[in-house]
């Protein structure tokens, strides 16, 4: 009778700490049987009455069954223990095994590319590269180019115009990159000064200028920022054939297509006469057969010339404005302009 009660209080403390989830549970599981008013407590004080014989076996007993509780206490701090350690190596688990983390290797954006290519092709060809404002003035915008404030190729630009408008502070953002025409012939002019007065010929003028250009405009071919590459070659027998000869090398060159076939469509441009609109063709491809816009062009107007500072009786030449966004897409095949410009990285990585 005695025994079955000690062994069912050892069981019913085994349960008790088993269902103990936290040490503090199991603390006080513990105090419900070994503390100071706990169960096994209040066996040992319920023998005072027992005779020395009786003691001696019930105490042995009640020994051994505390010693069950104290031994499944152990056992059960132990595996909390144990438990809660698993637990912090979880969470500060490190795997070895894991890739570590890398710097993208980044790399030049498309257009930059394009860029790039367009500088060294032309300067295998004898081009000096020149780079110019983004704010420019309406001289050099429109005026010096032969556009008269009253004329209407100042409409056919959505120029986006900022606060300023005199020739000290700029007042739009340039729709072209033909201001760089002046711009960079002034400078030349002025570097030859001496050469010119004494009625010397004056080195050419052969010259990119590519950079951001801006207009009013957005949607899948056009895009309020994008960008241009101005040609100039002006000397003393610079033609048009020149102009030929130098865009259709060009054009292979950039398309690594030697059977490219260039178009001369005659056109209109306030700084130029006569003008052109250069189409390419490929032969074959994706695009073979069709014609495509990529330039335009012409040779230099005697009032720009002369807005130069040289005199048009003398000097003449041809200059071209393309487009790189546009060759870019031609190239690789992109249909819309807006993906240079988005920033995604899923796209731009494919050129590298
Ligand atoms: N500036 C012209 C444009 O943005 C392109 C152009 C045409 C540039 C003829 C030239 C040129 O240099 O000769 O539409």
């Amino acid at each position: 009778m005695h025994m079955n009660e000690l062994d069912s209080l050892v069981e019913s403390a085994q349960q008790l700490f088993a269902q103990s989830a936290t040490p503090a549970d199991l603390e006080n599981a513990k105090a419900q049987f070994l503390g100071k008013s706990g169960r096994v407590t209040e066996l040992m004080k319920g023998m005072a009455q027992l005779s020395v014989d009786e003691k001696k076996s019930r105490g042995a007993a009640i020994n051994v069954a505390k010693q069950a509780i104290e031994a499944a206490l152990t056992a059960r701090r132990q595996a909390l223990q144990d438990a809660e350690l698993q637990e912090q190596l979880k969470a500060e688990a490190l795997d070895v095994s894991l890739p570590g983390r890398q710097r993208g290797q980044g790399g030049l954006h498309p257009v930059s590319l394009t860029l790039e290519r367009i500088e060294g092709i032309f300067g295998s060809m004898g081009f000096d590269v020149a780079q110019g404002p983004e704010i420019e003035t309406d001289w050099f915008n429109f005026t010096a180019l032969n556009t008269p404030e009253d004329h209407p190729a100042r409409s056919m630009h959505d120029t986006f115009y900022v606060e300023g408008g005199t020739p000290e502070a700029p007042n739009l953002l340039r729709t072209h990159t033909s201001p760089m025409q002046i711009r960079h012939a002034v400078q030349h002019v002025k570097r030859h000064r001496a050469l010119l007065d004494a009625g010397q010929p004056m080195p050419e003028i052969r010259v990119i200028a590519p950079g951001r250009t801006y207009r009013v405009d957005s949607d899948a071919t056009h895009s309020p920022m994008f960008h241009q590459c101005e040609g100039l070659w002006i000397g003393e027998n610079v033609s048009f054939k020149d102009l030929k000869v130098v865009f259709t090398d060009f054009c292979r060159t950039f398309f690594e297509s030697d059977d490219l076939v260039l178009r001369f469509r005659p056109s209109f441009f306030p700084f130029t006469e006569p003008s052109a609109e250069i189409d390419i063709q490929f032969q074959d491809g994706p695009l073979a057969g069709r014609w495509l816009e990529v330039a335009g062009s012409g040779q230099v107007h005697p009032n720009v010339v002369r807005n130069m500072g040289l005199d048009p009786e003398r000097y003449i030449g041809f200059a071209f404005g393309m487009g790189p966004d546009r060759l870019t897409m031609l190239r690789y095949g992109v249909n819309d302009l807006r993906l240079f410009f988005d920033g995604d990285i899923r796209f731009l990585s494919q050129f590298q």
